[in-house]
């Protein structure tokens, strides 16, 4: 367990200049303090996971960095300038994936709506849409209404439609929560390598212990009432990750240990 202070200390080389930096946050909602002092940098190509006890602010956080929420003291540095709006540099993936897609349109469909409100002209559509597709794993589903298609499937295709967005950041708030645990799994991998090919930085929100040490660079731990910055935990463990491997190897196992006996504390 280090905090955060030490964390810099702890790497072999110079973490990155960050990319998103949260300097001394705070926010009420009336009287009541929601987020206290957050200050938490995310290095360019960083995947943190957040967890922490339900209410303690994680949505709150995400909100924060996609311009959807603002805070009631300090500032969210995004790219060098202080979130102000919602950017097209960042992209949101929810759980809820039947809210977040048209139902009256096909999976292409629900693509190409980000590509027009991106500005690409409509030539380039059918293989932009081609290719998002395939990234997440749709190839031949263009055609597809939403519910015809598995949660899985549709949770792909939210994400394909962030993709095409060409975002900084991906910002996933408990995406997989609604799906099954191989369905589960299948979506890590997926969006591991996405992270790692397109070099993405990932806010990734989940009350899931493993999977937060399964997917991150780093995991961030949060306190509630108010939500604090109560520990960061180095992952270190070798990419590409691997669902069997991975979960046994024994760095993961003590990472988990110190995971669940902090969440049991926090
Ligand atoms: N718009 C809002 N107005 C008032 N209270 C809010 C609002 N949004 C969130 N909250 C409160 O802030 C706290 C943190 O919420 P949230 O960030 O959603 O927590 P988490 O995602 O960790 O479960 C909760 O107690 C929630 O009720
Ligand atoms: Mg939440």
């Amino acid at each position: 367990m280090k905090p955060l202070q030490t964390r810099a200390a702890a790497r072999e080389t110079a973490p990155p200049t960050p990319l998103i930096s949260f300097r001394r946050i705070d926010l009420s909602y009336g009287d009541r303090r929601i987020l206290e002092d957050i200050n938490l940098d995310i290095g360019e190509g960083e995947f943190v996971s957040v967890v922490g006890p339900s209410g303690c602010g994680k949505t709150t956080l995400l909100r924060l960095i996609a311009g959807l929420a603002r805070p009631t003291a300090g500032d969210v540095i995004l790219d060098g300038q202080p979130v102000a709006a919602p950017s097209r540099k960042v992209a949101v993936v929810f759980q809820d994936y039947s809210k977040a897609l048209l139902p009256w349109r096909t999976a292409a469909g629900n693509i190409a709506l980000a590509l027009s409100a991106m500005g690409v002209p409509k030539a380039e559509w059918p293989d932009r849409i081609s290719a998002l597709l395939a990234t997440v794993g749709l190839a031949g589903d263009g055609d597809k209404l939403p519910r015809q298609m598995s949660g899985g499937m549709q949770q792909r295709l939210q994400i394909a439609r962030c993709l095409a967005q060409e975002p900084r950041v991906l910002l996933m708030d408990e995406p997989f929560g609604a799906l099954d645990a191989m369905t589960r799994q299948s979506l890590q991998d997926e969006v591991l390598r996405i992270a790692s090919t397109r070099s993405v930085t990932v806010f990734f929100v989940t009350h899931e212990l493993e999977e937060a040490i399964y997917l991150g660079d780093r995991v961030v731990g949060l306190y509630a009432n108010p939500g604090r910055v109560a520990q960061c935990f180095d992952v270190g463990l070798a990419k590409p990750r691997d669902q069997l491997s991975t979960r046994e190897d024994p760095h993961f196992l003590s990472l988990r240990h110190e995971l669940f006996s902090f969440i049991k504390q926090a």
